[in-house]
């Protein structure tokens, strides 16, 4: 049987949308959402030697190193799920080394989605930003508020999102940004992250359908 599932991956600067998106991708199509920051965080949460050198890159807007980074998504990637309904990677390749990595584990994505947002929207959207600790949903105080007085009492704001702290994030980007796309650009596709999330989504929605399609399509004809 040719396993249909999706492997996508989806780029951008911090604070472009990828997470926000990632939630209605994969209630939407039932991709495994695997985030290297998150993941990360996990890490960090757990007290774990790891996640205390990892902490101390993450608050200087630099890349945690490989040695980190590469098993933890490598492992998660390896799960079972990830394989049957296919996989979301958000934040992840964010260097060479990292992608040629992958690459190596024998992890290729089908499409690679850059979401494309102006410096300004940037910083505003890291600043409002807001988390719920008990769903994980991602809130902005201006764009997505909370629906209730008890979520918007509960929310927490990340470590790394100030102002100063953005800039490092973005320094960090824009050195690394240019050789990750290089090696995807055939099966990049630009989306506009700067309009309303639901207007991203929906760019984002129709290359997904179309590859769906196409993929069964394919698997069909055999
Ligand atoms: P990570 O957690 O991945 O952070 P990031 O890349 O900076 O991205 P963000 O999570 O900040 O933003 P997002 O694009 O998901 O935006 P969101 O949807 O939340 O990484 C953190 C750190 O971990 C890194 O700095 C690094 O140190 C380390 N790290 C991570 N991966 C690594 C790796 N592979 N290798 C080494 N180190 C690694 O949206 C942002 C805000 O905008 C929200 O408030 C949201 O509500 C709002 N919003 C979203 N979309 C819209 C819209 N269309 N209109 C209006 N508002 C919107």
């Amino acid at each position: 049987v040719t396993n249909e599932a999706l492997n996508v991956m989806i780029s951008g600067a911090p604070a472009s949308g990828k997470g926000t998106q990632c939630h209605l991708i994969a209630d939407k199509y039932g991709l495994v959402h695997i985030a290297a920051g998150d993941l990360l965080r996990a890490e960090i949460a757990t007290g774990s030697e790891n996640g205390k050198r990892a902490k101390q890159y993450m608050e200087q807007g630099q890349l945690v190193p490989d040695e980190i980074v590469v098993m933890m998504v490598k492992d998660r990637l390896l799960k079972p799920d990830s394989k049957e309904r296919g996989w979301l990677l958000d934040g992840y390749p964010r260097s060479l080394s990292q992608a040629t990595a992958l690459k190596g584990f024998g992890f290729e994505p089908h499409t690679f989605l850059l979401l494309e947002v102006s410096e300004d929207v940037l910083v505003e959207r890291v600043v409002g930003r807001r988390l719920d600790p008990v769903t994980g949903k991602i809130y902005h105080l201006k764009y997505s508020p909370p629906e209730t007085e008890e979520i918007a009492a509960r929310l927490t704001q990340r470590f790394d999102d100030t102002e100063e702290k953005v800039k490092l994030r973005l320094n960090t980007h824009h050195q690394n940004v240019e050789s990750v796309l290089a090696l995807y650009k055939d099966i990049t596709v630009k989306i506009n992250g700067n309009v309303s999330k639901e207007e991203v989504f929906a760019q984002i929605d129709s290359v997904l359908t179309s590859l769906v399609e196409q993929r069964k399509a394919a698997s069909g004809s055999v």
